[in-house]
């Protein structure tokens, strides 16, 4: 019997959404979610066996990057007609939908990328509410619906393209061009929510808060008196992975975190202090620094350290667990797998591929030692997480720190990574972050830190002039990480946190700010 992702137990009211490929195909959950109503992610070739088992009061087609233009391109399998559920088709799936209902699809010549003005032309259960007739919306498209379906009409336009909403006059079909569900797009949340609520008739029964107790009792019924491994990172998905385990089997969870050296000032420190001495979590610390640093020697290209860590991580996680299984006899390995990390792929509903961040998955570890999965959050997003973690009473600084990318400060060094590098850049990112916390700014940017640069510049201190390296500091403003804008932070913040960086570290002569916003700009600067 296929089981449903989550709620096991729970006949609760979902939404679905069909991928079909757009970089905001996870926003669409998240925002349902917001909502209050459960919803899901699957391909969009999904089979009319598991769609009929998740019995959805909803179904949302995302938009996607290919065009309905060309045959063999993704098209809305009948089953999702024969559900008789309402539909919502955001930019492609709006663009299926027109075509396979007889409507007309063209290439524009120009791509539109950005802002809109969206004007309603007529009612619309999807615009109740909103008390304009002119809303920006974020649009991202080469093609257009040029002529309607048979029985759908026109709700409305933008200038670019006349037919920006449609509507079936009697069955629950809806259609946007634009998307409501980026935060650029006014009253996104609300045309959702009308989808949802008003079309849908959905309950609003999804809450955070009830699932403590039953994830706990689905670990206790899934590991019985066994022990678990987990490795733990100081981040906030193995964080409260941790913490959930604790309160299901307590000493039977055994954590290994490891220590890379690529880690932020203190880090090591702190996760022991608090997971060793005060949650009084099984920890063993292993320190592998000295080995990171033998394989990154000499390593200047950006995607050979990346690999390199993340090789060098699941060997030692490999080693390590193999140890620790040889002396406890462990069956379960938990990991703290969130909702995007599982997500399926268009494909992979034919490839049976699942997509897992690298160092997750659990095909690297050895043969010998195969062991059974626990994922209490796979069915999560990243801000429902930090939600379970707050009930679980996770000290807010682990829950609201900036995100930190799994190889650390090796994609933060340009070039070659050293130990000497290592340390001037933890002390620099240090200041940054200690003085973003006293100026109260930190938690208004959703990330920050600082970036070496091996340049020489010169400066000079007292009456002799020095050549060293640069600083450079980022920090950005964002809602997803998928965009991203610089942080206007106040130049006398800058110039204090500069002041201090070129006074406190003798080997850095000078600090720039990155105004760079993403695009065209990644976050990262490796
Ligand atoms: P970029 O640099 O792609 O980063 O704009 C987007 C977000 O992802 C984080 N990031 C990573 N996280 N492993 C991670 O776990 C990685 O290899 C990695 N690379 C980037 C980055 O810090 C930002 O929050």
């Amino acid at each position: 019997m296929m089981k449903k992702l989550s709620i096991a137990d729970k006949d609760i009211d979902t939404i679905l959404v069909l991928d079909f490929g757009s970089q905001y195909t996870q926003l669409i959950a998240r925002r349902i979610r917001e909502i209050g109503v459960y919803s899901e992610i699957l391909p969009w070739d999904i089979s009319s066996e598991k769609l009929q088992y998740l019995n959805p009061k909803g179904v949302i087609l995302s938009g996607g990057p290919e065009s309905v233009t060309k045959t063999n391109t993704p098209r809305i399998s009948n089953s999702i007609f024969e559900l008789s559920v309402p539909i919502l088709g955001i930019c492609y799936g709006m663009q299926t939908l027109a075509e396979q209902n007889d409507g007309k699809v063209t290439t524009s010549r120009k791509k539109e990328f950005g802002y809109s003005k969206f004007s309603i032309e007529e009612e619309s259960l999807l615009f109740k509410g909103i008390n304009t007739k002119e809303i920006e919306v974020w649009m991202s498209h080469g093609d257009k619906v040029s002529s309607l379906p048979n029985n759908f009409v026109l709700t409305g336009s933008t200038e670019s393209a006349q037919i920006a909403s449609m509507e079936h006059k009697e069955l629950p079909y809806y259609a946007l061009q634009f998307h409501p569900e980026v935060s650029h797009t006014n009253f996104g949340l609300e045309i959702l929510g009308n989808f949802v609520s008003l079309i849908c008739k959905c309950k609003k029964d999804w809450n955070i808060g009830d699932l403590i107790e039953q994830r706990v009792n689905e670990i206790k019924e899934q590991v019985g008196n066994e022990k678990v491994l987990l490795g733990l990172s100081g981040g906030v998905d193995s964080s409260v992975t941790a913490m959930l385990l604790d309160k299901a089997i307590g000493s039977n969870l055994i954590c290994v975190f490891i220590d890379n050296g690529l880690l932020r000032k203190n880090e090591v420190e702190e996760v022991v202090s608090l997971f060793k001495e005060n949650i009084k979590l099984n920890l063993e610390v292993v320190d592998a620094k000295k080995t990171f640093y033998r394989h990154l020697n000499g390593v200047k290209d950006p995607e050979q350290k990346r690999k390199i860590i993340g090789r060098t991580f699941i060997d030692i996680f490999d080693n390590e667990s193999v140890n620790i299984k040889t002396k406890e006899e462990i069956k379960f390995l938990a990991q703290g797998t969130i909702y995007p990390d599982v997500i399926e792929s268009s494909e992979s509903e034919s490839n049976e591929a699942r997509i897992i961040k690298s160092h997750h998955n659990v095909g690297g570890l050895p043969d010998e030692m195969k062991m059974e999965l626990v994922e209490p959050l796979r069915d999560l997003f990243k801000d429902e997480v930090r939600k379970l973690g707050a009930k679980l009473d996770l000290p807010s600084d682990i829950l609201n720190r900036h995100p930190f990318p799994g190889p650390g400060l090796g994609v933060r060094i340009m070039g070659e990574i050293n130990p000497d590098r290592i340390r001037l850049l933890q002390e620099a990112d240090s200041i940054f972050i200690n003085e973003l916390i006293k100026a109260d700014l930190y938690d208004d940017v959703s990330q920050a830190f600082c970036v070496y640069l091996p340049i020489k510049t010169v400066g000079v201190v007292g009456d002799e002039r020095r050549y060293a390296d640069v600083i450079a500091l980022r920090a950005v403003e964002t809602v997803d990480f998928m965009t991203a804008r610089w942080a206007d932070l106040p130049y006398e913040f800058i110039s204090k946190v500069s002041n201090r960086i070129v006074n406190e570290i003798a080997d850095i002569s000078r600090v720039v700010y990155d105004v760079t916003g993403k695009p065209p700009a990644t976050i990262e600067w490796e």
